[in-house]
């Protein structure tokens, strides 16, 4: 007998993207079968957590912190994390404007249910993660996407946003730099022009930066440097990509005080609180200079990886690809293969055994691209490309 359909919500309609999880079960599928995948499509550090971190919320557990925290967060975590945001970018910071939640994501989901009405527009990266759309459109959002140049390297396109901003109401604009999957970053001019058209028209910046400690050349600019974004900013960052702490749960926002009200209230009538205990482990990484040893020893890895991946995918015919400023992630262009980016995607699985992602997992702007998580291990970054390197030669042929 055939189930009855489930009738869900409208505002369920369209709603989440294909994502890296989901590459990941078919992959595991197929592993399942005695096949040897080669694992680079969900992003995620693939290094341990650092034990110091590991020991401290251990020790947290032994000492009977096992029951509910503030719903903003320990004090005394949002209290180091003020202080730690205020001198890295040289600002300041309150612990009042500190909320921690179980992950940067809720944050983002947060943040649109306390400020953004049904019909009102929101704006996000033409490739994006998949989270901003899905948080979106769930409060109704009218949302738009603003071009990203791929001739410089993923930047906004700040002459579109100047445009948009004379002829339309935006109520928020989400940016995210270093950009998931692109590698792209923000120039100084950008964040400055953001932050006067948001000053000059009243918009709230949602400013995703959890890549911000994986960053190559050049140094992470935090939309913290902007000091007259900070009464329209939500700036969200976490423990996950910077301690390789995932599974952990642990995210922080900088807001303002009274939004920062607002996220704790909508947190007590969801999830209640951050995991206390994991909460010592997120202070024991910010505090001991051990963690922070750990994070550029996972940055010079990142970068040696870097070095090898790049130039090899170049010498791949029909790939094409820029250098990542940051994060882990390789996006290539292999649009003058004849198929879909999502075709190349289930082929690459099913034929060649690598996981990746098709471009279009971030967005219609992502056609033609496949992104590629190097959070693996030089040596399987190896067998990817001489698994890659022969895929391609079957099917460069035809694409003549
Ligand atoms: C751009 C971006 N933002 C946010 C997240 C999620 O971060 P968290 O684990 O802190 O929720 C990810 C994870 O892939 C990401 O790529």
């Amino acid at each position: 007998m055939a189930t009855d359909e489930i009738r869900f919500a409208e505002r369920l309609f369209g709603f989440g993207r294909v994502t890296g999880f989901e590459v990941k079960q078919k992959a595991l599928a197929l592993e399942a079968q005695g096949i040897e995948v080669v694992h680079l499509e969900v992003g995620e550090p693939d290094f341990p957590t650092p034990p110091n971190i590991i020991n401290a919320a251990k020790s947290a557990l032994d000492a009977g912190q096992t029951h509910y925290a503030p719903s903003a967060g320990l004090p005394v975590l949002r209290e180091a994390v003020a202080e730690h945001i205020a001198g890295k970018y040289r600002t300041t910071v309150r612990p009042s404007e500190v909320v921690i939640a179980p992950g940067a994501k809720p944050l983002i989901f947060f943040s649109f249910q306390a400020l953004v009405n049904p019909g009102e527009l929101v704006l996000i990266p033409e490739i994006n993660f998949p989270a901003y759309e899905a948080a979106a459109m769930i409060v109704g959002a009218r949302i738009e996407t603003y071009p990203l140049l791929a001739e410089k390297g993923f930047r906004p396109d700040t002459d579109w946003l100047t445009d948009k901003a004379a002829e339309d109401q935006i109520r928020m604009l989400v940016i995210n730099s270093p950009h998931n999957p692109t590698g792209g970053m923000f120039a100084q001019e950008d964040y400055k022009r953001i932050a006067e058209l948001a000053e000059m028209h009243g918009f709230w910046v949602l400013s995703d930066e959890v890549y911000s400690s994986i960053t190559y050349d050049e140094p992470h600019v935090s939309t913290l440097h902007f000091p007259e974004l900070k009464p329209r900013l939500i700036m969200v960052d976490g423990w996950s990509k910077t301690f390789a702490m995932t599974g952990w749960r642990v995210g922080f926002g900088i807001v303002p005080e009274q939004l920062a009200k607002k996220l704790a209230t909508l947190t007590t009538n969801s999830n209640s609180c951050t995991c206390t205990f994991n909460q010592y482990g997120a202070l024991e990484a910010i505090k001991n200079p051990e963690s922070w040893r750990a994070v550029e020893q996972m940055r010079q890895e990142f970068i040696r990886r870097s070095e090898y991946l790049i130039p090899a995918l170049r010498e791949i015919d029909c790939v094409k690809v820029g250098e990542p400023k940051g994060t882990f992630y390789a996006f290539a262009d292999m649009s003058s293969l004849p198929m879909t980016s999502k075709e190349i995607n289930d082929r690459l699985l099913e034929e060649a055994h690598i996981a990746a992602l098709h471009g279009t997992a971030f967005g219609e702007a992502g056609e033609g691209y496949v992104r590629f998580s190097f959070a693996n291990s030089l040596v399987n970054l190896r067998s990817f490309i001489d698994r890659l390197t022969a895929w391609v030669e079957k099917y460069c042929t035809e694409c003549g």
